[in-house]
């Protein structure tokens, strides 16, 4: 499928990524592609909040050089990626090719490079998600369009997942104007505007839970050790356990959970 991304901010990302490191692993460093490769703590949340065992069918939106889908891939999810670089596709295939070697495995994922707006993989998904790439869509009416289809392509009762940095957290204003983030400009999501967006696109079961806890502070240049040390000991915590008042401003990163509707008439019965 050809990418002809149907938005400005899409081709920033395009334009981005086609050269530089951002997003880009060394597929001749296995340290790194074993780094690559763990089961992170954000998607062991992801998936006991869903429920979902392999092989799950799952969808990334906005996949880059597959941080997510390589460690899914291993666990033996069913995965598919969408993304308008083909050079971090090209990264995540070449990764999974070099790891699949190490261990003596066939892995796949099925890697299509697109905008997500003109994507029609065959079949629906039981999760769909994505992390960090909506909150890029500045646009209201754009960013809806991309979430429905999200919606679009997961099953009847199937989760959609949409991740976002915290618009909130303390650090923020000082994080754009010092530019210690991407140059793709990014909205501000809280807690109660992520809800009500999934709400909005037709989202049932709405959950949102903030997380990584003062992870906003690493991104400074020099983080003093205290507040490094406050960071790792938060992260012992399981995010559903993290106080809701508290990690709703200090929490870096909000996750928005949401199931698709079933048809009228139609129940979990029907599955
Ligand atoms: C911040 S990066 C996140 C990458 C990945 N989700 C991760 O967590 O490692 C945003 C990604 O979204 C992709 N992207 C942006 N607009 C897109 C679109 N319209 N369709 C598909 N991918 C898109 C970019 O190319 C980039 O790889």
């Amino acid at each position: 499928m050809a990418s002809e991304s149907s938005n400005e901010t899409s081709r920033q990302w395009e334009a981005l990524l086609s050269e530089g490191d951002a997003y880009h692993r060394n597929t001749d460093d296995p340290g790194e592609l074993r780094r690559c490769s763990r089961m992170t703590r954000k998607l062991r949340f992801f998936l006991r909040q869903t429920g979902l065992r392999p092989p799950a069918d799952v969808f990334e939106f906005g996949c880059g050089n597959g941080n997510q889908l390589i460690p899914l891939a291993l666990a033996g999810y069913r995965c598919t990626g969408v993304d308008v670089s083909e050079r971090a596709l090209k990264n995540m295939t070449d990764s999974l090719a070099v790891l699949g070697k190490m261990l003596g495995r066939k892995l796949f994922i099925e890697a299509v490079h697109a905008d997500f707006i003109n994507c029609r993989p065959e079949g629906l998904f039981d999760l769909v998600f994505h992390v960090g790439v909506l909150e890029h869509f500045l646009d209201t009416h754009t960013r809806h369009s991309y979430l429905l289809h999200m919606f679009d392509l997961a099953r009847p009762g199937g989760h959609v997942v949409h991740a976002v940095p915290n618009g909130v957290h303390p650090l923020r204003a000082l994080q754009r104007s010092q530019r210690w983030s991407y140059e793709v400009p990014e909205m501000d999501y809280s807690v109660e505007s992520l809800a009500e967006e999934l709400v909005s696109c037709g989202g049932q079961e709405v959950r949102v839970f903030p997380w990584n806890m003062y992870g906003y502070e690493l991104i400074r240049p020099q983080v003093p050790i205290w507040r490094k040390m406050r960071y790792y000991a938060w992260q012992l915590l399981p995010f559903e356990w993290l106080p809701r008042r508290l990690s709703s401003v200090e929490g870096y990163w909000l996750a928005g959970f949401a199931r698709k509707a079933f048809p009228h008439g139609a129940s979990a019965a029907c599955e």
